[in-house]
């Protein structure tokens, strides 16, 4: 596995299976996508488009009996991830789980856990914190420039229409996809965690003010984190007319930043007390998104190489993809019972 190409399988044809063709397209000398699976069989269609020839199959066991994969994708509706990653590691095969890694921490818990008993390595797909605007943030949270940091504040600002929800029934449930916190937003909890650390407690209301569906549409949540900084996220589904903000703001005793655009893809403020060499390529970090789920795919799959390859660590394994879980599943908690959630 060192110096050939990893044989790759992928369940789940759907939106977001595009980015991810895409870059096995653009990573071929490393990636082979061998075989993909899907229930609906119009789902291979975009196969053709990007001129990718994987083996389709219609039921995944069939996938991983036949072929001899190293990398199994998991694109299906967030509650299944669990179950399609057992069945790929009992075949010995590695996984890739796109965010969020299950919508209970007990099935996420037992994907963790068949990982480890049949010794396949886990990863979990967090691209936003690849984002060049995010790194800069977090080299200068590293860094030490904002001094003590004391309050962020993280708007998630976007719209789905009904029409979007009613065009997949598993939009919205709680058992399959979960709310706009758990879906929409879950990058966002992520940075919430990546950035400011670990979470001491949560307080949150959540509503569901216009869509039909069984989770929120809309819902704000204070956080408290170990080290002493609160913060904030609103989220929000409803946004007239349009995505109109996907941002982190950070409070600190030297410095202010807002990371904004529509997806983390703009430093709008970038105000330190001392010059540092890295103030230069500010400017740079720009960039225009394609859409809201970011170009993070690309590093994030490079990333993912190295460590199979032996260099490098698992940039987000099984232990750390659960972390946005249970911090949002601690959110519905509170949402739910109205008391703030102590973890
Ligand atoms: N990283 C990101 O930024 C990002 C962005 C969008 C979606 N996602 C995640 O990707 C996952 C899929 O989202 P999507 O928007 O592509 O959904 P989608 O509904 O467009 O695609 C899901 C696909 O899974 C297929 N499927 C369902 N059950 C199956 C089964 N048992 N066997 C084989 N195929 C099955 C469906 O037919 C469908 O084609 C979700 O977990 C979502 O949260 C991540």
């Amino acid at each position: 596995m060192h110096s050939r190409k990893l044989r790759v399988g992928l369940i789940g044809c759907g939106r977001i299976s595009k980015n991810h063709f895409e870059v096995m397209k653009k990573l071929n000398h490393d990636l082979e996508l061998v075989a993909v699976c899907d229930i609906e069989k119009e789902k291979f269609k975009k196969l053709e488009e990007i001129n990718l020839q994987p083996k389709c199959y219609t039921n995944y066991e069939a996938m991983l009996s036949e072929r001899q994969l190293d990398l199994m994708v998991l694109c299906t509706p967030s509650g299944l991830h669990p179950e399609h990653g057992i069945a790929a590691a009992k075949h010995k095969v590695n996984v890739l789980s796109e965010k969020p890694m299950g919508t209970t921490l007990e099935a996420a818990d037992k994907l963790i856990k068949e990982c480890q008993t049949q010794g396949v390595k886990l990863f979990v797909v967090k691209q936003n914190r690849l984002n060049r605007t995010v790194q800069y943030l977090k080299k200068a949270i590293e860094t030490g420039r904002f001094g003590k940091i004391y309050q962020v504040i993280t708007n998630v600002l976007w719209t789905r229409p009904q029409s979007y929800y009613d065009a997949d029934a598993w939009r919205g449930r709680r058992d399959l996809d979960g709310g706009a916190f758990l879906n929409q937003a879950s990058h966002y909890v992520d940075l919430m965690y990546y950035l400011f650390g670990e979470v001491k407690s949560v307080y949150a209301v959540n509503r569901t003010l216009a869509r039909k569906i069984e989770m929120e549409d809309s819902g704000v949540a204070a956080f408290e984190f170990k080290n002493g900084i609160i913060g904030s996220m609103n989220v929000s589904m409803l946004t007239y007319p349009k995505n109109y903000e996907g941002s982190v703001t950070v409070i600190g005793e030297k410095g202010l930043v807002k990371v904004g655009g529509v997806a983390l893809n703009k430093i709008e403020k970038w105000d330190f007390s001392q010059y540092h060499d890295m103030d230069k390529e500010i400017a740079e970090a720009n960039y225009e998104p394609v859409n809201v789920y970011g170009v993070g795919h690309l590093p994030y799959y490079q990333k993912l190489i190295d460590h199979m390859r032996g260099k490098g660590a698992n940039f987000v394994d099984g232990a750390e993809g659960r972390k946005s879980l249970e911090v949002i599943l601690n959110i519905y908690k509170s949402a739910e019972t109205g008391k703030p959630v102590l973890f």
